[in-house]
């Protein structure tokens, strides 16, 4: 599997947009998080989560292009699914976005569920930071977390089916929060959070 370094060189050259990035990185974060709640390998899920933007820039946001163009990047590169990149990490970065007719790849199992669960949370999580009123995550509860999930025109683009399916792996909605929440506070700083 791929090095971090590698990821993060990758990450340098291909993606742009500050909020992209971090939007990447905290969803490594949280992937680490339910990686090592499930018993899983933490880094290569964390890398799922780090990587699963990658062609966001380089298809100019176009969700026609989004994830198809990832294996573009990845021939450009000479990464080589199966060696550089797992199969099923490869899987559930291509299954996170399976709306986009062009891609066959269906969320089917944990990695899968908690790609797509922890890319939605991350983003809800940092707009729940900013509507407190010192902007900080060390604020926000996990009871503010639910009661603004349940609000459907709050942070409208997140997918609440998604983050809800987590629970297909096992762990329960509340826990999910809990867990995602400690992981992103412990790394606030580095998150500008
Ligand atoms: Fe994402």
């Amino acid at each position: 599997m791929i090095t971090r370094e590698r990821c993060e060189a990758l990450i340098e050259k291909y993606v742009t947009t500050p909020w992209l990035k971090l939007h990447m990185k905290e969803s490594d974060i949280i992937m680490q998080a339910v990686a090592n709640r499930l018993g899983e390998h933490e880094e290569k899920w964390g890398l799922s989560g780090l990587l699963h933007d990658l062609d966001f820039d380089y298809v100019g946001k176009d969700p026609a292009r989004h994830v198809v163009e990832f294996d573009d990047i990845l021939k450009m590169e000479n990464l080589e699914v199966g060696k550089d990149i797992d199969k099923d990490v490869y899987h559930a970065i291509k299954a996170h976005y399976e709306e986009n007719p062009k891609v066959p790849e269906k969320r089917e199992n944990n990695l899968d569920y908690a790609l797509s669960a922890s890319e939605n949370l991350s983003g809800f999580l940092v707009a729940c930071a900013l509507v407190m009123p010192d902007k900080r995550i060390a604020t926000v509860t996990s009871d503010t977390v639910l009661r603004k999930l349940k609000k459907k025109e709050f942070a409208k683009g997140v997918r609440r089916d998604l983050i809800q399916d987590i629970e297909k792996t096992g762990i329960s909605l509340e826990e999910f929060i809990d867990i995602s929440l400690d992981s992103m506070k412990a790394r606030a700083s580095e998150l500008g959070l």
